[in-house]
């Protein structure tokens, strides 16, 4: 959602800004732009759609010339795609791009309009160029300071004032923003992956500080002027990581790296046989007072959550309430100080997240961050934050993030059970002991997409679609569902399969094809009866159930078997079908796969 990049050095400025902006395109957006000083002025170059569009635009009109500037990817918030509100904004004095909300941008345009000003987008970051440009006195940390003072929402902000043609200017709150500390040449991102081609060192800009880079100086100051020495962060994901190193899409990409991930991210957190959390601050005599647990996320993060609640309560006996966290910061939950509140996110910058982290904070109650991105907010802001290694995920439809996602809150049910004293020591080696096997059976289910690539040719055509399963299956059959909607539009639900005839399945006719999910050995015939029930009105069923269980042609039309291991680990090997068949459609129908409509990877506003 929004993405910013910067750069002074010696290179076109254009090119870097470009190439670095597509490596941000994954976050999504609408419209792009950059600013670069041409001879001592401020030349901008702004275009609504894909950065292609934006190329060639400046192929026609010619690209501005310089060695330093400012690129922004605009997901739309205040008015709508176009090469108008697209960013940079501002006046030949100061020109800025712009992530986050302004929440108070109404009055300032007011005050503005009252000075003078004339405003011609409807953003909100106009206003913020305009006010800058209002308090402007010659002094740039004076200036941006005033502005920090009359501003209320969140903001990742790249400033170039014309009277300084060799600096860009930065400041954040909220949104993020790092800066790339090269060898004679210096840059801001939203993230690493625009820098990593040219240097892995790199500043996290906290809130409020003022960072003003020069080709060959980085300074960061507080907004009263005093310089602050910050810690230079080393990237660990390498220039590849974020490359489609030969396959098609990234989604594909990273469905093959889940097994490298799961145990780049288990690894570590077993010793001798047993889970080991302590390093990320996380002891068994914490896990053993917690009275109660609450898993906050959004979209496929709050899916890896439901699973984790199924296995927590299964082992530990222990109460974990999964919350969507749009909901949880509104509904005035009953967080004590005994609870432990997990949130769980990819990006570690996910708006409603942080915002329940803020809240169960408030609250007293311990806060871990299940995070994938080093240095995110939440990642920073929680109590204990336990890192994902998944690498980068650039696909927008998540796939290894939500597996590592489920191993971290695997390792953590069968720890918690043994702090706990719910299972025994031996059952908690075992149960570890087959999480690590889970890569090398995953290895064994990524061999099925040919069969997952017919069962998507059958789906193509369809309207609609409906997932069921019970239990553990039910929790993955959500995610399944979630795939195959957000990349090939195809409209799907995901339904308890005992539930059905409460209402759902008067829906259900030859044309709403169902997946059912069947890998919990306890619940496998009540969920082949919800299968005949949907089979008898009609329904084209697919059935993904382990490589031991037989079911007839009379009762489901398709079958996707996959190789059995602990029910309670199941949804780790099932995610990978959903995630397959999600994706062939997606590819059958010619959608955008890697960037779906609408969409944003890092949804940083509310
Ligand atoms: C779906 C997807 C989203 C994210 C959600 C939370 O494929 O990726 O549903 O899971 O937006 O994002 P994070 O995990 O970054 O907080």
């Amino acid at each position: 959602m929004c993405g910013i990049v910067g750069y002074v050095g010696k290179r076109e400025c254009a090119d870097v800004l470009v190439d670095g902006l597509k490596r941000l395109e994954y976050r999504g957006y609408d419209s792009s732009g950059i600013a670069v000083f041409q001879n001592g002025k401020i030349a901008v170059e702004k275009s609504k759609g894909k950065l292609v569009d934006l190329e060639s635009k400046m192929e026609k009109q010619g690209k501005p010339q310089g060695h330093c500037g400012i690129g922004h990817t605009r997901w739309a918030t205040h008015g709508e795609p176009s090469d108008i509100n697209s960013h940079p904004h501002g006046n030949k004095r100061v020109t800025i791009v712009h992530n986050g909300i302004i929440e108070n941008y109404r009055q300032i345009k007011e005050f503005l309009i009252g000075q003078g000003y004339g405003f011609e987008s409807e953003t909100d970051t106009e206003t913020v160029a305009k006010l800058l440009d209002y308090f402007y006195s010659g002094d740039p940390i004076e200036t941006i300071s005033k502005m920090i003072d009359k501003v209320n929402g969140s903001y990742a902000l790249g400033i170039l004032f014309r009277d300084f043609p060799d600096t860009v200017f930065a400041v954040r709150k909220e949104s993020p923003l790092i800066i790339g500390l090269g060898e004679g040449e210096n840059f801001i991102a939203s993230d690493v992956t625009p820098i990593l081609k040219y240097t892995k060192n790199y500043y996290l800009l906290e809130y409020n500080e003022i960072a003003v880079i020069k080709e060959d100086s980085v300074t960061i100051c507080t907004p009263e002027g005093k310089e602050i020495h910050k810690e230079v962060h080393t990237a660990d994901w390498d220039v590849d990581a974020a490359e489609k190193g030969g396959y098609e899409h990234f989604m594909l990409k990273e469905i093959n790296e889940q097994p490298v991930a799961i145990k780049t991210t288990i690894a570590p957190r077993i010793q001798e046989g047993m889970p080991y959390l302590e390093e990320s601050g996380l002891t068994m005599e914490m896990l053993k007072n917690y009275r109660r647990i609450f898993v906050v996320a959004c979209g496929t993060a709050m899916h890896a959550g439901l699973v984790g609640k199924y296995v927590i309560e299964k082992l530990a006996r222990v109460e974990v309430t999964v919350d969507i966290a749009s909901e949880f910061r509104y509904r005035d939950p009953l967080i004590e100080k005994e609870d432990l509140v997990i949130l769980i996110s990819q990006s570690g910058e996910t708006a409603d997240t942080y915002a329940a982290l803020k809240m169960a904070k408030e609250r007293g109650a311990d806060t871990l961050g299940i995070v994938n991105v080093k240095g995110s907010t939440i990642a920073r802001e929680s109590d204990i934050v336990i890192y994902t290694h998944a690498g980068p995920e650039i696909s927008v439809a998540s796939t290894k993030a939500y597996s590592v996602q489920l191993s971290i809150m695997y390792l953590l049910a069968f720890e918690l059970a043994y702090a706990k004293g719910a299972i025994s020591k031996e059952r908690c080696m075992e149960l570890t002991k087959q999480l690590a096997d889970i890569p090398e059976k995953l290895n064994e289910v990524l061999g099925i997409k040919e069969r997952c690539q017919f069962i998507a040719s059958r789906l193509v055509n369809a309207e609609s679609l409906l997932y069921i399963g019970r239990g553990l299956d039910y929790a993955l059959s959500m995610e399944g569902s979630l795939k195959l909607k957000e990349i090939s539009y195809i409209h799907s639900e995901s339904y308890a399969a005992g539930e059905l005839k409460h209402g759902t399945i008067s829906l259900v006719t030859e044309d709403m094809p169902v997946i059912a999910v069947a890998t919990q050995s306890n619940l496998l015939e009540k969920t082949i009866s919800n299968v005949k029930e949907v089979k008898a009105r009609g329904a084209k069923v697919n059935v993904i159930c382990t490589e031991d269980v037989e079911i007839g042609k009379d009762v489901a039309n398709h079958l996707i078997k996959i190789p059995k291991m602990e029910d309670l680990l199941m949804p780790l090997l099932a995610a990978v079908p959903m995630q397959y068949i999600a994706y062939y459609t997606a590819v059958l129908k010619g959608c955008d796969v890697d960037q779906p409509r609408n969409l944003a990877k890092s949804v940083t506003v509310e």
